[in-house]
C-alpha cells in the first residue's frame, strides 16, 4: 500500500503529463511541435543532468535558477581556456606536504566550477585534457597528472548555501568572498540563497572585469558588489561582513611573508561572531604559511558540520571536497 506522501508524488505527476499534453493540443501545426519539442528537450536534458551531478541529494531544488547557473558556466567555458587562468597570470604551485610531487609539467589547472570530474573525464578522452604524462618518454611509464581548481565546484557551494549556512537567518546577512576569481560563489549564493548582500574582492584586474560583466548580464548588481583590489586595502569589508568564505585563497598566489602579513590582517579586522567558512581546514592553512603570531584558539572556534549524505551517496571525490569545508565562528 502507498503511504500519503507516494500518492501525492503520483498526484503531481500525473498533474505535470496533463498539463504536458493540454501545452502539445493547444499548438496550431506540426512545426510549433516540433519546435517545442526542440525547446523541451533542451531543458530536460539540463535538467537531468544537473539532478545527475547533484544526484538528486538538495532539497530546494529550484529548476530556473539551476538552469541560469548553467548559462552562466556555459558563458565563462567559452570566454575561457579549459584551464580558466588568466592571461599572464602567476600561479606557484606551494611547497607544502599536500602539493609534494606537483611540478609545472605534472600539474594542470582545471576549473571545478566550469567542469565536474565527470566533465573532466570526457575531456581526458576526447584529448582535450592529458590525463597522463610519460615519466620516460619512450618508455611504457606512464603516470597520472595531478588537477588542481583554483574554484569551488557547484556541488561545494550548493551544500554551503543550502546546508552549512542552513539554519542561519541569512536574510539581513553579508557575506563576503575574499578573492572571488570567476564569482562562482557568489552566483549560487545570488541563485541558491536570500542572503542580503554578496561581496567579491578580487585582486585580478581581468577576473574582476568578468565578474562585472556577468552580475550585470544577469541583472545581479541588486545584491552583488565587485570590488577589484587587495583585500588589505578594505578592512572595513572584513569588519561589516558577516560570513566570510575563502577558498585557499593566497597560498597560490603570494611568496610567505606577504600570505603571512594578509592572515594578521585578517584575524585583526574580523569582528567577534563573524562566520568563516574555509577550505582547507583553517588551522592547516596558516601552519603552511607558518603564521606563528596567530593563537588560532583565541581568534575563532570551529563549529562542526555533518555532512547530511552517507559516504556511500557520494563519490570518493565528492566526499573528500566537502570534507575540506570548515566553518568557524570570530571569538
Ligand atoms: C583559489 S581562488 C578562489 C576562487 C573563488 N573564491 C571560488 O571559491 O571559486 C583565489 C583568488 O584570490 C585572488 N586573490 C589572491 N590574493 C588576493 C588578495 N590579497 N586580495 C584579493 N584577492 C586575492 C586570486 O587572484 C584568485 O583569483
Amino acid at each position: 500500500m502507498m503511504n500519503d506522501k507516494n500518492e501525492f508524488q503520483e498526484d503531481k505527476l500525473d498533474n505535470a503529463k496533463s498539463s504536458f499534453l493540454k501545452i502539445i493540443n493547444s499548438l496550431d501545426t506540426s512545426e510549433q511541435i516540433k519546435q517545442f519539442n526542440e525547446f523541451a528537450k533542451n531543458i530536460l536534458d539540463k535538467e537531468i543532468k544537473d539532478i545527475d551531478d547533484f544526484s538528486n541529494r538538495f532539497t530546494k531544488y529550484n529548476i530556473n535558477n539551476a538552469l541560469i547557473l548553467e548559462n552562466i558556466k556555459d558563458k565563462l567555458r567559452n570566454k575561457l581556456s579549459i584551464t580558466a587562468e588568466a592571461p599572464n597570470e602567476n600561479i606557484v604551485i606551494p611547497k607544502t606536504i599536500e602539493y609534494e610531487g606537483y611540478t609545472k609539467e605534472t600539474t594542470v589547472n582545471v576549473d571545478a566550477f566550469l567542469y565536474s570530474d565527470k566533465d573532466v573525464e570526457e575531456l581526458g578522452l576526447n584529448g582535450q585534457l592529458k590525463n597522463y604524462f610519460c615519466n620516460d618518454c619512450g618508455s611504457k611509464n606512464i603516470e597520472s597528472l595531478n588537477f588542481i581548481s583554483h574554484s569551488t565546484s557547484t556541488l561545494q557551494l550548493r551544500y554551503i548555501f543550502e546546508h552549512v549556512l542552513n539554519g542561519i537567518e541569512i536574510n539581513d546577512k553579508i557575506v563576503l568572498d575574499i578573492g572571488s576569481r570567476l564569482g562562482s560563489v557568489l552566483y549560487v549564493g545570488y541563485l541558491f540563497s536570500s542572503t542580503k548582500k554578496l561581496i567579491g574582492i578580487e585582486l585580478n584586474q581581468f577576473f574582476a572585469d568578468l565578474q562585472k560583466e556577468i552580475i550585470q548580464e544577469y541583472n545581479m548588481s541588486d545584491r552583488v558588489e565587485i570590488i577589484q583590489d587587495d583585500i588589505m586595502n578594505h578592512p572595513q569589508l572584513l569588519q561589516t561582513a558577516d560570513i566570510i568564505i575563502m577558498n585557499n585563497v593566497f597560498q597560490f598566489f603570494h611568496s610567505l611573508p606577504i600570505q603571512q602579513a594578509i592572515w594578521s590582517f585578517i584575524r585583526v579586522n574580523t569582528k567577534p561572531s563573524t562566520l568563516i567558512i574555509t577550505f582547507p581546514d583553517l588551522k592547516e592553512q596558516l601552519g603552511d604559511a607558518n603564521c606563528t603570531n596567530i593563537d588560532f584558539d583565541k581568534w575563532v572556534k570551529e563549529i562542526k558540520i555533518k555532512i547530511p549524505y552517507k559516504k556511500s551517496q557520494l563519490t570518493e571525490d565528492e566526499w573528500k571536497d566537502l570534507k575540506l569545508i570548515h566553518l568557524y565562528k570570530v571569538l
